[in-house]
């Protein structure tokens, strides 16, 4: 057990007292936190933006992008309000409306943001596409939506989109942002419908009054990866950012003059809720630093930006940690009150380095892509267990729930799940519905929703022990997805890619441990008759599922092997290939084809 450490920051009002936070929460006064359209019903971006600027905070500093240029660029909440009523206006001229998909592409660049907030004025639903994605899952993730409309910049359109056009029939309209768009205003036009964003502001007055907007109004979606299958898109509702505002509350612990910085990038879910959404509920200013991670210029980003309250991932905090003592010698963190961790498992090695290096417990948090927020964690002014994601957040009901050997949840009598109440019992962790955030469906696959439930409960398909106190405990993934610099892979996706290869037969993709980014993607590949293993095919092949899957899903080696490991119905074993590739047991065989 971890005390709170000094130079930590006064002891938080909210969480001090855990128990009885609990006790007194309820998910409708939870809502009477934030304003609720004035034309009625509940809207993200008026939460985020509009109401603070009633409130007569308008002058607050929203934005604080810190570009690669220096050209640095701060906008309020005035400002922020009118870019993204204007880019309302824009969506509306377009004749794109409510529920019409709009996805975006691109860093973090400051046109981005814009597009997620004003696309939900709109009533429209935005959903991230990550920039360092190949075609392949942009295609498969705008298809699954149905996306009329493409936020991006001029090069990710030609390097990724422009040669897909013909595979999306519902893309009409693609607004360019961010380097080289304003040069291409007034241009000949780089594709169809491709559009500077520049060139159709011209037009907007930057008022733009929010329609009534139904708190159940699909707003998101987050594109997440299972075992099988196609990637799935999460569907989140507008009434999600009552979660998001009490987790920034209870969780990250912000208020109106806090300087937060999110390190997530926007293109996943965790850089949308909780990069954007969560902290402009809350009023506070946002960092958002324009480059790649660089230890040194991390911690400078930290003292020059005054960071007060830090939301940032294990593989980030490792890269920091093997960087050692130099990069932040001389460096004033005094502004930094609160620490916290999401994505994957946070060692509790780590978690001593935060104590002993920078003077800061780092507190763990977990959720998914499908509970939209945050629903485990250790609370600014509580105790710190080093290993543990903490305690359910008030409003949640988590428990650990039965699985048999091969992994399924066992049913109880009621038809529900039946709860290993015993400390420390192995089981999957399930939460009991509703709650504002949560997924409503997965679009176009109302099959593989049904099962994320059983009875009242969702269940995450992560592996959990709960101690004696109380406090949850992370094992491993249920399933074979992989989780590498906390981006979910899912080895369907990948192995489908590697299938188009003329030379591949069969691939079977696993995530092997890495001792800083968590998981790499390894695959193992049988050829086809003709082919032979050789260095050139190998390095063909790494390359092409590089330039078919883009660098943050693409396979980092590929072994190749003829007799790949299959079950009787013919489906190839990854748990067999990782646990031979790792020298692990190899548990029960008996479903195994041809034993080699
Ligand atoms: C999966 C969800 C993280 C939210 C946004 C990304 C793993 C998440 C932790 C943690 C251990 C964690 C789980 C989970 N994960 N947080 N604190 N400790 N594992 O959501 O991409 O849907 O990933 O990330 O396996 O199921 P996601």
């Amino acid at each position: 057990m971890v005390a709170e450490g000094t130079g930590t920051g006064q002891v938080s009002s909210v969480m001090g007292d855990y128990a009885l936070a609990c006790a007194q929460f309820s998910w409708s006064t939870a809502g009477d936190w934030l304003d609720g359209l004035p034309q009625g019903g509940r809207n993200i971006a008026y939460e985020a933006v509009d109401r603070h600027v009633i409130h007569g905070r308008g002058d607050h500093v929203a934005f604080r992008f810190v570009a690669s240029d220096g050209l640095d660029v701060a906008w309020t909440y005035a400002e922020l309000a009118e870019r993204t009523s204007r880019f309302a206006e824009v969506l509306r001229e377009l004749g794109v409306g409510p529920g019409d998909l709009v996805c975006g592409l691109s860093g973090r660049i400051p046109d981005l943001y814009v597009a997620l907030l004003g696309t939900l004025k709109a009533r429209s639903v935005f959903s991230p596409l990550f920039s360092a994605f190949g075609p392949e899952p942009i295609r498969q993730r705008m298809g699954i939506g149905h996306a009329r409309v493409l936020v991006t910049t001029p090069a990710l359109y030609r390097k990724k989109v422009h040669g897909l056009r013909a595979e999306l029939p519902d893309l009409e309209h693609v607004l360019l942002i961010g380097p080289g768009s304003a040069e291409l205003v007034g241009a000949e036009r780089i594709g169809p419908g491709v559009v500077p964003l520049a060139e159709l502001w011209a037009t907007t007055t930057g008022a733009f009054e929010i329609e009534p907007t139904d708190p159940e109004e699909p707003a998101l979606i987050h594109f997440t990866s299972g075992t099988t299958g196609t990637p799935k898109g999460a569907v989140h509702v507008h009434d999600a950012v009552v979660a998001h505002h009490a987790t920034a509350r209870y969780v990250l612990d912000l208020r109106d003059d806090d300087i937060f910085w999110c390190t997530a990038d926007p293109g996943w879910v965790t850089g949308t809720s909780y990069g954007v959404i969560a902290p402009l509920t809350c009023g506070v200013t946002c960092v958002v630093d324009e480059l790649e991670f660089d230890a040194r210029r991390w911690y400078r980003l930290l003292e020059q930006e005054h960071v007060t309250v830090w939301y940032t991932a294990p593989t980030a905090l490792r890269m920091l940690m093997r960087a050692g003592s130099a990069p932040h010698e001389g460096c004033d963190l005094s502004a930094l009150r609160h620490v916290a961790s999401v994505g994957e498992p946070l060692n509790p090695e780590v978690v001593h380095w935060g104590l002993q290096e920078i003077d800061r417990p780092i507190r763990d948090t977990w959720w998914q892509t499908e509970t939209g927020a945050i629903m485990v964690a250790n609370y600014h002014g509580t105790e710190v267990r080093p290993g543990s994601m903490g305690r359910p957040v008030p409003g949640i009901e988590a428990a650990v729930v039965a699985r048999d050997p091969q992994g399924e949840v066992l049913r109880g009598p009621d038809g529900g799940p039946i709860p290993l109440d015993e400390p420390d019992a192995l089981g999957e962790l399930a939460l009991r519905r509703p709650w504002p955030s949560l997924m409503r469906s997965y679009i176009g696959a109302p099959e593989r929703y049904a099962t994320a439930f059983l009875g009242d409960w969702y269940l995450s398909g992560d592996l959990v022990r709960r101690d004696a106190d109380g406090w949850f405990w992370f094992v491993g993934r249920g399933d074979d997805v992989i989780k590498s610099a906390g981006h979910l892979i899912g080895p369907f996706e990948v192995e489908s890619a590697l299938l188009e290869h003329p030379a591949v037969a069969e691939a079977g993709v696993i995530g092997v441990p890495d001792p800083i980014v968590g998981e790499v993607v390894k695959a193992f590949v049988a050829l086809k008759p003709g082919f032979e293993p050789s260095d050139a095919l190998h390095r063909e092949l790494i390359g092409f599922g590089r330039s078919r899957l883009g660098n943050a899903v693409a396979p980092r080696d590929i072994t190749f092997q003829q007799d790949l490991p299959k079950t009787r119905s013919g489906k190839i074993m990854r748990r067999l290939l990782r646990a031979r590739e790792l020298g692990l047991p190899e548990g029960d065989l008996s479903t195994l084809e041809v034993p080699s």
